[in-house]
């Protein structure tokens, strides 16, 4: 199987530009996280990714497919071997649950035998078997969400794209579409995962993008928590003596104090002895020192943030 990778990709529209300078690649077997606030480009992203919007500029490879795509029969394989939930279900009120999958089907030409097998095995797992002859007009939201991503799976895509999968699930649900995920990993499919539940990223995603209309970086989540190491300490004493010695430190990136409480930012994890040791030449009295460990989000947000903005 092969991944993905995206060069300089970028879309337009009129004036103005949803994202640009998007590079990045995704191997087989990886959950790779689309993550940026609401109107960062992610969902546009994966309508260039699947075809569904050509991009402005760029180029992108997924599954063997180029992007733009060079003509209808790439786009054919494209759909054969990519599957998307969209942000919005999409389905056909007025047909069954088995008539709107057959549809799909059909219109992407997939071998329905093997796809059936797979649907079924699904809407089992997804707790909607025994419902596949109701219109889904009568569904609520999250048996609808469940159904999009049994459609998004049952041609056993090689790439999945999923825009906000467990949006409207109840926690066990939740649970479950987490669980497939990384099932489908495992199994050596791509995957890449928009989401707002930076928990959930956490979960299951061990690379991400972070993208606000540009890259603003593509990093390991442990990479991304490194940037910020930081050690708590509850200082007492004559704060102007220690800061001038903790800014001699040659590995410290900063610091703030709160009264008596001093984040000191680092840049190894193995410097937070020397902290301690500076600190106490310079006079300070350490009443507490502990490693502050540096959510993801504390990470994501300095990353979304505009330069020069202060909230
Ligand atoms: N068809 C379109 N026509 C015009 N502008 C569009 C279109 N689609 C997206 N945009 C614009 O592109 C930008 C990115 O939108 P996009 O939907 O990709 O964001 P997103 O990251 O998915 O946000 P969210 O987290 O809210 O889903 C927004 O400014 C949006 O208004
Ligand atoms: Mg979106």
């Amino acid at each position: 199987m092969q991944g993905i990778r995206v060069e300089g990709l970028k879309k337009c529209f009129g004036a103005r530009t949803a994202v640009e300078g998007l590079s990045f690649e995704v191997a087989p077997g990886e959950v790779f996280g689309l993550l940026g606030p609401n109107g960062a480009g992610k969902t546009t992203t994966v309508r260039m990714l699947t075809g569904l919007l050509a991009p402005t500029a760029g180029r992108a490879s997924l599954c063997g497919v180029e992007l733009p795509l060079r003509s209808d029969d790439d786009g054919v394989t494209l759909r054969r071997r990519v599957g998307l939930l969209t942000e919005q279900p999409g389905l056909y009120d007025r047909l069954s649950i088995r008539e709107n999958l057959e549809f799909f089907m059909r219109l992407n030409e997939v071998d329905e035998v093997q796809a059936w097998k797979l649907a079924h095995a699904l809407l089992e797992r997804f707790d909607l078997a025994g419902r596949e002859d109701e219109p889904v007009g009568g569904f609520s939201k999250g048996m609808r969400q469940k159904l999009a991503i049994v459609r998004a799976l049952v041609h056993s895509p090689e790439v999945v794209f999923l825009d906000e999968p467990t949006s409207g699930l109840d926690p066990q649900s939740g649970r479950v579409v987490r669980d497939a995920i990384a099932e489908l990993a495992r199994e050596g499919r791509t995957m890449v995962l928009c989401s707002h539940n930076l928990h959930e990223v956490e979960r299951l995603c061990a690379r991400v993008a972070v993208i606000k209309n540009t890259l603003r970086s593509v990093a390991s989540l442990t990479e991304l928590r490194r940037e910020g190491l930081a050690l708590d300490v509850m200082v007492e004493g004559e704060a102007a003596a220690w800061v001038k010695a903790l800014e001699r430190l040659p590995f410290t990136v900063g610091h703030q104090l709160d009264g008596s409480r001093l984040r000191v930012l680092l840049d190894r994890e193995a410097q937070s002895p020397d902290v301690i040791a500076c600190l106490v030449q310079a006079g300070a009295r350490v009443h507490s020192a502990h490693r502050a460990a540096r959510p993801l989000e504390e990470a994501y947000l300095d990353l979304v943030r505009e330069a020069g903005d202060a909230s």
